[in-house]
């Protein structure tokens, strides 16, 4: 398995700053690349002298740790200075094209034997290597927002992934103590397609009789959460959200798992800059209203889950550890399941069907109706 000692980072913005940082405060030599020596600087001083200082001013480190982790780290804006690396971690902007381009630069400046990934959060992995002579040492790693608190990590497996470097990754991960689950290379990996079903379903139902309290209300009584599915929202940014929620269904739309449309209402909200209004208006006491909604939003949370599971993108085990972890719902969507009982799930991906969010999974079309083993 290939000693991970040194890892470069391209990309020094929000999700490369926090990336880089975590490896070095967990023993790992750090260089980022950024397009020039002037955004090293400010990301250096913004990304991370900042947060550690922070640190050193609640007595959570002390100077001497403080200096000793940005001893760990050096920039650069050229490639051939990540010819040190043993891994490479790719966080430059979401673009295909301008992805592709950073993963042949970085095969080319680097050793045979390094590691490539992409913290990619929408392109297969697969797209991205076009131009990397060695297939068999790239991967994803896709980190979660603040990726310097979520600890989850999906370490990204495509079919030439080779052992060693999924067996390294995995090392690394661990050693950043993150929490890692193992995800075949699919298109938004396995919580994504969890988490943006949750929201355009949810967003759908958005209208004169249904205002966002009532969908955020809705959604925490559903899952059992203290932060709805609205609020998570407004916190990604809805724009994020609309492109995430377009390039799924894009994806999946027609193949034979489905997906939900992106809403009207979430495009006119992106547009206009807003955000969920989670402050004004009645919450809505229509109980059928909020039956539907919550009917539908368990549904298809329970349908694309069955889906992951079928279609060997994530284990049952590792889908509720990574839904538990990085979107703190008290329970993954498979004991949720077990716990409702499969004739009521079944009812409910019913309705999911109904809607054409989803299409039903093996499982319910064959009405197979054993609770789910290991949870
Ligand atoms: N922000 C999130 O919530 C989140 C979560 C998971 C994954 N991601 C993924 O992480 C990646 C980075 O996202 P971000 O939010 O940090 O974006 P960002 O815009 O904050 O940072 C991207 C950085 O990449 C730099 N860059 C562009 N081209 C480069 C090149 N050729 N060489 C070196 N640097 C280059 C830019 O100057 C910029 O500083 C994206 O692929 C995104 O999809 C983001």
């Amino acid at each position: 398995m290939k000693d991970i000692k040194t890892v470069g980072v391209v990309g020094f913005g929000v999700m490369g700053a926090a990336i880089g940082l975590n490896a070095a405060m967990s023993g790992y030599r750090v260089v980022f690349k950024e397009l020039n020596d002037e955004l090293v600087a400010t990301m250096f001083a913004k990304g991370v002298k900042k947060p550690l200082e922070k640190r050193v001013a609640k007595g959570k480190m002390t100077q001497e740790q403080m200096d000793a982790v940005t001893g760990m780290i050096t920039g650069t804006s050229s490639y051939d200075d990540l010819a040190v690396c043993d891994l490479v971690i790719e966080a430059a902007v979401e673009k295909q094209d301008l992805k592709i381009q950073v993963f042949t630069d970085v095969a080319s400046a680097c050793p045979a034997d390094s590691i490539v990934v992409s913290n990619t959060s929408t392109f297969p992995i697969e797209s991205l290597m076009t131009g990397v002579p060695s297939r068999d040492r790239v991967a994803g790693l896709h980190y979660f927002f603040p990726a310097n608190v979520n600890r989850l990590v999906e370490v990204i497996r495509h079919p030439e992934t080779s052992d060693d470097t999924y067996e390294a990754l995995m090392a690394f991960a661990r050693q950043n103590r993150k929490v890692p689950i193992t995800v075949r290379d699919f298109p938004g990996f396995a919580i994504n397609p969890v988490f943006i079903a949750s929201y355009l379903i949810l967003d759908a139902f958005f209208g004169d009789d249904c205002n966002a309290r009532t969908l955020e209300q809705v959604s925490q009584d559903a899952l059992g959460v203290k932060f709805g599915i609205m609020w998570v929202q407004n916190g990604t940014g809805l724009g994020t959200c609309y492109h995430a929620g377009a390039s799924m269904y894009d994806y999946l739309a027609a193949t034979e798992i489905g997906y939900p449309a992106v809403p009207a209402s979430l495009k006119r909200k992106f547009e206009g800059g807003e955000l969920w209004d989670l402050e004004g208006g009645e919450i809505s006491t229509d109980a059928g209203l909020r039956q539907a909604v919550s009917d539908r939003l368990l549904g298809g949370i329970f349908a694309i889950s069955t889906h992951l599971v079928e279609q060997r993108v994530v284990s049952i085990t590792d889908l509720e550890l990574g839904i538990t972890t990085s979107l703190a719902w008290p329970r993954g969507p498979f004991a949720m399941m077990n716990e409702k009982g499969m004739a009521e799930v079944k009812r409910l991906v019913d309705v999911s069907a109904a809607a054409g969010d989803f299409k039903l999974p093996q499982k319910f079309a064959e009405n197979d109706l054993t609770p789910w083993p290991g949870v």
